[in-house]
């Protein structure tokens, strides 16, 4: 079903198949951290990110969410929608932490009244600069319309995460989102959803996502079977 290498990224190579409208993602077990400035081998991270990944699209398409998400195929293989990359890291923050904390001098687990949505460049030469509606517009990424659009979805993924997170007392300090173009221009919801791409902390304060590895805290694979299995138990 698969065949050519058509991307090769830090946490997920990327397959053409027979059917030019679909790719498979092979996640692998690869764990980096300041855009690749931090890099080892995590063995079992690509199962456990497929899992968890391909159990929350399954969710968010049941939600009415459009992802790219068909199906999974294996341990570490998840066949998609194929989409033409937005590139642009969407990132949401419920509770203040890592980069935001960073930024503007505030303590980390400060709960933001409403949630704010922050715009990156994904431009790995450039190191994912911060970027404002303003930027998009003149790096011509989106149209303000589908901009306004991503905005908005990101804000209901939020809804439907936080609530879903919250069933296993998780709390979604923040994620980040990509989106991309289906053949006929439609947004879906693209990359994955996965400790390595959102902030999850228990009722104790435990870090349950990537800045166990980002920051040394322990052993990252253990963390996200506890967030696999907790997941599996949601309804
Ligand atoms: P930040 O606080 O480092 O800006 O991260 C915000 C969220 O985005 C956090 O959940 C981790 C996620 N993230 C990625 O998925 N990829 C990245 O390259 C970065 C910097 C953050
Ligand atoms: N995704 C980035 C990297 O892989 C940074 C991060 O997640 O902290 O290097």
């Amino acid at each position: 079903m698969k065949t050519d290498l058509i991307y090769s990224g830090k946490a997920k190579d990327i397959y053409a198949t027979t059917d030019d409208q679909q790719i498979v993602a092979v996640y692998k077990d690869q764990a980096t951290a300041f855009n690749g400035g931090k890099k080892e081998e995590v063995v079992g991270k690509g199962r456990l990110n497929n899992l968890i990944s391909s159990l929350i699209f399954e969710k968010m398409e049941a939600a009415g969410i459009a992802t790219h998400f068909i199906k999974r195929l294996s341990d570490t293989e998840q066949l998609n929608k194929k989409v033409d990359i937005i590139p642009l890291e969407v990132v949401l923050r419920n509770i203040t932490a890592g980069s935001f904390s960073k930024r503007f001098g505030v303590e980390e687990g400060i709960e933001l009244a409403t949630p704010i949505v922050e715009f990156y460049y994904k431009n790995d030469d450039l190191d994912d600069p911060f970027i404002n509606d303003e930027h998009v517009a003149f790096l011509d990424l989106a149209s303000a319309e589908d901009l306004a659009y991503i905005k908005a979805e990101t804000r209901k993924i939020n809804d439907f995460l936080k609530d879903l997170f919250a069933q296993i007392g998780l709390r979604l300090v923040d994620f980040k989102l990509e989106f991309g173009y289906d053949k006929d221009g439609h947004i879906l919801l693209a990359d994955e959803f996965s400790p390595d791409n959102c902030r999850l902390w228990d009722a104790d304060g435990n870090h349950l996502d990537k800045d166990v590895f980002r920051r040394g805290l322990g052993d990252l694979t253990e963390v996200y079977e506890v967030v696999l299995a907790k997941l599996q138990e949601v309804k």
